[in-house]
């Protein structure tokens, strides 16, 4: 394991009973309080993702966007958000997914994507795997060829790696309860 991932996971702050009680938050913005950490962060996905012909790089809303789009600019790829329902403003297509209570969706824009592309999907924490089980069904439905899921943080307790159907999943950091 590189050295690095243990500053990330250090800098990463564990809140008990937030947003609920019961649940272990991993806030990820303590870590962006620290540029070389962050820096750090983003190198990690950059060195693994360059010359890998990915064209794509789609960021889940919200945490998504904040390590979505300096990965996609140091690899060369355009960003694509993907967005909660009625964010976006053209044609979108749309992925309900189901939470701990109740759902919710994912939009991406028509066209944003061509048949053929080769996509990562960047998001900052997997738990149960419905959101990146979201982002890859968008993706996958407008043609593209989703390579790997790249997430800071995997709670794997809660198994989201199996709700992604075979498709890689690379993290950093592994956070058990
Ligand atoms: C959190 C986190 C991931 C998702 C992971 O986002 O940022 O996107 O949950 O959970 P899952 O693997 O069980 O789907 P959240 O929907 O809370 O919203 P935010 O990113 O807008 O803060
Ligand atoms: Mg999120």
């Amino acid at each position: 394991q590189d050295p690095r991932t243990q500053a990330i996971a250090s800098t990463i702050r564990v809140v008990p009973n937030f947003p609920k009680p019961g649940i272990m938050f991993q806030d990820i913005t303590t870590l962006l309080l620290n540029p070389p950490v962050f820096k750090d962060t983003i190198d990690l996905f950059v060195e693994r993702y360059t010359g890998k012909g990915i064209s794509v790089v789609a960021g889940v809303e919200a945490r998504g966007f904040i390590f979505g789009p300096p990965i996609a600019l140091a690899i060369g790829a355009k960003f694509i958000p993907l967005r909660k329902p009625n964010k976006l403003p053209g044609e979108v297509m749309s992925k309900e997914y189901e939470l701990e209570y109740g759902a919710d969706c994912l939009e991406m824009h028509v066209g944003a994507v061509q048949p053929g592309e080769r996509a990562l999907v960047v998001d900052d924490l997997v738990a149960t795997g419905g959101t990146l089980c979201a982002a890859i069904v968008l993706l996958e439905r407008a043609g593209a060829e989703v390579v790997e899921c790249a997430c800071v943080i995997e709670l794997p307790e809660l198994k989201g790696r199996e709700r992604l159907n075979g498709k890689p999943l690379y993290i950093l950091v592994e956070s058990h309860s």
